[in-house]
Order: C-alpha cells, then structure tokens, then sequence
C-alpha cells in the first residue's frame, strides 16, 4: 500500500508539477477536511478547481457523463476508473469520499458565470465600456497599476474571476494590494505596493511612476482598498458572461 501511495504520488507529481498542494495532502491524509478542502487537495491538480480541466469531463457543474448514484461516484472517487488516467485514491476512507461528493453535488446548483459568454466580445468590453485597460496590461498592452492579466486563465477559474469582478475587495492577491503615504508635507500618494522595508517605501502610483519615501518622512502609511470599480449594477448578466469567457481564455500563449 505505501510504495503504491509513493508512486501514485510520484505519477501525479510529475504529471502536474505545479500542484502546490500534493506533498501536503500525502503529510496529513487525515479525513477532518472538507469535501472542498478534500478536493482541492486530491483531485483539482487534475481536475482544475472549477473541476473542468480535463476534456469532456465535468466535474464542477452537475454534467457528469452518466448519472452516477452518489455510492458510485464515491467509488469513483475511491477506486478511480480502471484503465484510464483516473486513479484510485488507496488512502481515502469512504466517509471522505462521501464529503467530496456531497461537495461536487453541491457544485452543481451553482451556475457557471461565464457559461455562454463569448470571448471576442468581451475583448471588446474590456478595450471599451469596462476601461480595463486603464489599469490592467495584457500581452504587452495597458497599464501596470492593477495586475497583468496575461495568464490569468491559467490561475483563476470562472467562479473566482467573478467575484473579483463583482466584489474586487473581497479576495486580493498579497501581491497586488494598494497602499496609500501621506508626506510630513501633506503630499499624498497611492499605488501598487511594490516594496517595504523598515526604512522605505515604494509604490507604483496611479501615473505609473515608481516611487520612494522615506518611512521618516511620513506622517502616515498603510493598505487601502482596491481602486478596482466592481462591475455590479455596470454590467448585465451576458456582458459579465463574456468578459469571463475572455478573461478564462487569456492563458499567456496566444496573442488576443
Ligand atoms: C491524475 C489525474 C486525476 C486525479 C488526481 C483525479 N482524477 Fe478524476 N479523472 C481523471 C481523468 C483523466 C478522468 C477521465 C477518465 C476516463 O477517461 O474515463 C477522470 C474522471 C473522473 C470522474 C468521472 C466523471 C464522469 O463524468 O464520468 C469523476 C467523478 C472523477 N474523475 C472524480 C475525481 C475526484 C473526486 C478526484 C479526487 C479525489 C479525482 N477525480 C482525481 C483524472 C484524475
Ligand atoms: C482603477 C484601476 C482598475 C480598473 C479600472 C480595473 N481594475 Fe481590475 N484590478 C485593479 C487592482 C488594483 C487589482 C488588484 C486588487 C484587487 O484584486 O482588487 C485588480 C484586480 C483584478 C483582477 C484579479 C486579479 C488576480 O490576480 O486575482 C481581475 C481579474 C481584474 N482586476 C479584472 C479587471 C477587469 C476585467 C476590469 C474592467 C472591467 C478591471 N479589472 C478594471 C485595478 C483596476
């Protein structure tokens, strides 16, 4: 059983070498997580988060391909599907497996934001009504202040871009959190936190300049929310549909 869960292990290592959760999951192997945590432990490496990277499978959406009782999808989940790259999981006790599926189950009452959506027209929506260029840069072109969007398919799911979208303050990357200085002067300035020490401080601000203070020199410091407009009440059902779609295309290869 060990050498089997070693090579497993291994096989999905090198299969996804950008899975941050596989050595974690093999350390704990305890059945307190979630069906979420479970998931993005054990399957999304695969699967994808939204739980459709794999073609023609679906797992996030209520579409699995036959309609599989909830004790064969626990089987499934335990066991894989022989002969093909789904795998068994030999450390996963079947109370787990139970919470992955009421996890998946759960999933699929939730609708797919960018289902529908078409990408060229949210190109369109991004260059014109949502002024995303005024912050963002994609393939060389826009601004530095927020985010590159560049890959941002690759990392972010349909689900998650969504809310970015919707409630920009409600998820932010460490990386791209705004901060604000005020100068002894009274000379304010906000912008990408690029750098902090214990003596200086530099940002990107809004022009895009970089700048430097000196800690010293400041009446006052600290985060401040994103500039990022949400999109709620802006943009309707299908515009927010195809700006997604857009969004969940950019994987950093081709030139859109
Ligand atoms: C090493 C990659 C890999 C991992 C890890 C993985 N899967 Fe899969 N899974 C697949 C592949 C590939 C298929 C399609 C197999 C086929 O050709 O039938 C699949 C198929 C499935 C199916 C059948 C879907 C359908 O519509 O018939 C389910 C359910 C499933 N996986 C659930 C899971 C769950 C839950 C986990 C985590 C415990 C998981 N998988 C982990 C690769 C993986
Ligand atoms: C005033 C500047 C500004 C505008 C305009 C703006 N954004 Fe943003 N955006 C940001 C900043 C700053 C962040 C990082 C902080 C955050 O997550 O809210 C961000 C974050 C994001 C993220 C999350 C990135 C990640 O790594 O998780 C996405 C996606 C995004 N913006 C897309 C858009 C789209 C699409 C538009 C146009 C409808 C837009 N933004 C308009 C400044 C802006």
């Amino acid at each position: 059983m060990r050498a089997y869960h070693l090579a497993a292990l291994l096989a999905s290592l090198c299969l996804l070498a950008s899975s941050p959760f596989a050595l974690a999951q093999h350390e704990t192997g305890s059945d307190v997580f979630s069906g979420e945590q479970a998931f993005k432990n054990y399957c999304a490496n695969c699967h994808g988060a939204a739980g459709n990277q794999i073609a023609n499978v679906d797992l996030g959406h209520g579409a699995f391909r036959k309609p599989y009782t909830d004790d064969e999808l626990a089987n499934i989940v335990m066991k894989g599907i022989p002969n093909t790259p789904m795998p068994a999981t030999p450390n996963m006790s079947k109370e787990q497996a139970t919470q992955i599926v009421a996890y998946l189950r759960s999933r699929a009452s939730q609708k797919d934001v960018g289902a529908g959506g078409d990408a060229v027209r949210g190109q369109a929506l991004f260059a014109g009504k949502g002024e995303c260029a005024a912050c963002h840069r994609i393939n060389g072109k826009g601004s530095r202040l927020g985010p590159e969007l560049s890959k941002i398919g690759l990392v972010r799911t349909s689900d998650q871009l969504a809310v970015s979208l919707l409630d920009p303050n409600s998820e932010v990357q460490p990386n791209n959190r705004f901060y604000s200085v005020t100068t002894q002067a009274g000379q304010q300035v906000s912008g990408r936190l690029l750098n902090h020490d214990a003596y200086t401080v530099q940002l990107l601000d809004t022009k895009e300049q970089l700048r430097s203070f000196n800690k010293a020199d400041l009446q006052q410091e600290g985060f401040i929310p994103s500039p990022m407009p949400s999109l709620r009440g802006k943009f309707n059902d299908k515009e927010l549909a195809d700006l997604v779609q857009y969004l969940v295309s950019l994987r950093g290869a081709d030139k859109k």
